[in-house]
């Protein structure tokens, strides 16, 4: 199978499971579940799953375990996406090219969807497609991953930020936490999810989605200079606007793109341990820098 099979094969996959682990728009209170799924289905590049995926196949999960993983995190990044942008955080307008939640519905519905989704992600972590011992391990990588010294801790430090001229360290420090922890949680719950990993293919899996999750938001400040927003699906040339620390206004645009490939060559570098066994990572991170060349 070529990768665009196996991304295609994954996503139609994520987006049954999504659609199964949701509760259908019917359920009461039916207009919050129609709210829900019109923030979560049918849009968004799906990077949590896939990077879930690509690692569990290296430890031989099922991809049913997979699908439930994949989609707790989802649905913990639609969260946050809700919730970003309401008017007290980013205030956007539009997102995966359709209004956001607070303007289809309202902003007490954006903040409940969200509020929602994050318990709906430990419930489906909690399905019985997961033994006891792995329902444990990942709601404690998510739990951590999306508090307050992961997601949530990194999305206080950027609205703090506004206006403030970081240093390159704090900023490397905000993305970490606000993109890169859910990326590295994608990585170590697919791989948490089949046969216990050793200590070194978990570091080696740890340094590998580092490079990633910094390339992500990287690449995610370069695009909101670069690309227009029909391309995005999002409102483009916010940062500059709202005052926002990126890489692009701290270290400039080509210094940021050379930023973005280096990450990418240090992502291919941790993965050499599992030879050609790791090659969906390795497209992976092509596939997340590759945006911006
Ligand atoms: C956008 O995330 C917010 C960041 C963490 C940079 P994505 O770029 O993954 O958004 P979707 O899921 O594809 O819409
Ligand atoms: C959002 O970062 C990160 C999270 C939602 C945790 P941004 O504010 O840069 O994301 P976009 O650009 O709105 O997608
Ligand atoms: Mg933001
Ligand atoms: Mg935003
Ligand atoms: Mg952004």
């Amino acid at each position: 199978m070529n990768f665009d099979q196996w991304t295609r094969t994954v996503l139609d996959r994520v987006e049954s499971a999504l659609d199964h682990y949701l509760p259908a728009a019917d359920v009461q209170p039916a207009p919050l579940h129609d709210a829900m799924r019109y923030a979560v289905l049918g849009g968004g590049k799906r990077v949590r799953p896939l990077l879930c995926h690509a690692a569990g196949e290296l430890t031989g999960a099922t991809p049913q375990a997979l699908d439930a993983a994949a989609c707790a995190l989802e649905m913990i990044h639609v969260y946050s996406l809700v919730h970003d942008d309401m008017p007290c955080m980013d205030d956007d307008d539009m997102r995966r090219g359709k209004p956001t939640v607070h303007v289809k519905y309202d902003e007490p519905t954006a903040l409940l969807v969200g509020d929602a989704l994050q318990s709906q992600a430990f419930v489906t972590l909690t399905s019985e497609v997961l033994d006891a011992a792995r329902q444990a391990a990942l709601v404690r990588e998510l739990a951590l991953a999306s508090g307050s010294i992961g997601m949530a801790g990194g999305q206080a430090i950027d609205l703090a930020s506004v206006g403030h001229s970081l240093t390159r360290e704090q900023l490397e420090t905000m993305h970490r936490l606000k993109t890169g922890a859910l990326l590295r949680a994608s990585v170590r719950m697919g791989a948490l999810a089949g046969e216990t990993p050793s200590a070194d293919a978990l570091a080696a899996l740890d340094k590998y989605s580092a490079a990633v999750g910094l390339a992500f938001q990287v690449v995610d400040d370069i695009l909101d200079v670069t690309a227009d927003s029909a391309t995005l699906g999002k409102t483009a040339g916010k940062d500059a606007k709202d005052g926002k620390p990126t890489y692009v206004s701290i270290i400039g645009l080509d210094a940021s793109r050379a930023l973005a490939q280096q990450l990418r060559a240090d992502a291919h570098a941790a993965l050499e341990p599992f030879g050609a066994r790791a090659q969906r990572l390795a497209e992976l991170a092509d596939l997340v820098v590759n945006r911006v060349s």
